[in-house]
């Protein structure tokens, strides 16, 4: 039988082989992917272990906090305070950056994270997960600013998230290609299940909520229309739909058989780039996608190119099956 690879195990190989891993970015993982474990073990024991329901508190984008959305963050946070790697770290469920305190050594690294994907789903037992994103802290100055976490998605170093699902799976990339990997309950420990994930260029699947159609941009209402107009429309071919409505298990379909995800810009909050929060939401998504052969855009420009200019920032996001990508791309350059 084919010896099972552990994510420490894989993690060490691209360390050792590619140099593509420096050590203390492989310790930054690995403490990550302890915390997602953590908070897998939480999401599962559900209405059992008292972590389902709302915090009756509110955060930074004026959205109602869960309690799972708090606990989450609590953990990514202890989980990577005290380890050296990291400067400081910034999430969806905080107004401003955490610095790692003083008397714990400072990295050299960046972590942002959407600590709990997929909130409205906790309480209905569907899929959520976590997002992280790692940036090198800029080393022309010392300490750390809000500034700091302000560079294009290009500029990421890793990025993935853990979907908790029927099963927990966590999916990585450092820039070589995407990588899944399953958590094997009985031996506490991720292993590799897939490598080289490719996303198919072509997909019948669209992803998009179809309920905001009536505030939805023309370019986004053509797109949709012609999917939905099927074999006897432009396309020549019906279209399937999925919305999950949590970011992660939705992506997480794309990378396993294609399609396209669409949260665009709409009439609702017009002065709001879209719904979707560039750097814990956006960035680390439309890296893996590229890194599978996919493309991520806001509908114009390429996402990793976008320069931030505030921490937490919304954005429009296209992503999936390339031609799919481009093709709605087009539709909003007059294509
Ligand atoms: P979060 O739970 O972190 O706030 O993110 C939810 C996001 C994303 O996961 C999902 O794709 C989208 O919101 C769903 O939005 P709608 O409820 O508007 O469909
Ligand atoms: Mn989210
Ligand atoms: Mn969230």
């Amino acid at each position: 039988m084919a010896q099972k690879v552990s994510l420490t195990r894989y993690l060490v190989e691209q360390q050792r082989v590619d140099g593509s891993i420096p050590a203390q970015l492989r310790l930054l993982l690995e403490v990550v992917a302890r915390a997602c474990k953590s908070i897998s073990m939480a999401v599962n024991k559900g209405a059992l272990g008292g972590v389902l329901g709302s915090a009756e508190s509110e955060n930074v984008q004026g959205e109602v906090q869960k309690k799972l959305d708090i606990i989450s963050n609590e953990v990514l946070i202890e989980a990577n305070e005290w380890g050296g790697h990291l400067a400081a770290m910034a999430s969806e469920e905080m107004d401003s950056i955490h610095l790692v305190p003083s008397r714990y050594p400072q990295g050299e690294y960046l972590l942002l994270f959407d600590p709990l994907d997929g909130s409205s789903n906790i309480d209905v037992n569907v899929s959520i997960g976590t997002i992280f994103s790692v940036l090198k802290k800029p080393d022309d100055h010392p300490g750390v600013q809000e500034a700091d976490f302000l560079q294009a998605g290009a500029k990421q170093v890793a990025a993935g998230y853990c979907v908790y699902g029927p099963s927990t799976t966590l999916v990585l990339t450092v820039g070589d290609g995407v990588a899944m990997f399953t958590l094997d309950r009985e031996q506490g420990s991720f292993v590799l299940t897939q490598e080289n994930v490719q996303i198919p260029a072509d997909t019948k699947e669209f992803a998009i909520n179809m309920s905001n159609m009536r505030h939805w941009d023309a370019p986004v209402k053509r797109y949709v229309d012609e999917c939905l107009a099927g074999k006897d429309g432009p396309r020549g071919k019906d279209f399937n739909m999925r919305w999950i409505a949590s970011m992660v298990a939705d992506v997480h379909r794309i990378l396993t058989r294609g399609g396209i995800f669409m949260y665009p810009w709409d009439k609702r909050e017009p002065e709001k780039a879209g719904k979707l929060r560039l750097m814990y939401e956006a960035n680390p998504m439309a890296w893996l996608v590229e890194q599978a052969g996919g493309a991520a855009t806001n509908g114009r420009q390429r996402i990793l190119d976008l320069q931030p200019a505030k921490l937490h920032e919304r954005v429009a996001v296209f992503l999936g099956s390339k031609n799919e990508v481009e093709r709605v791309t087009g539709y909003h350059s007059g294509a």
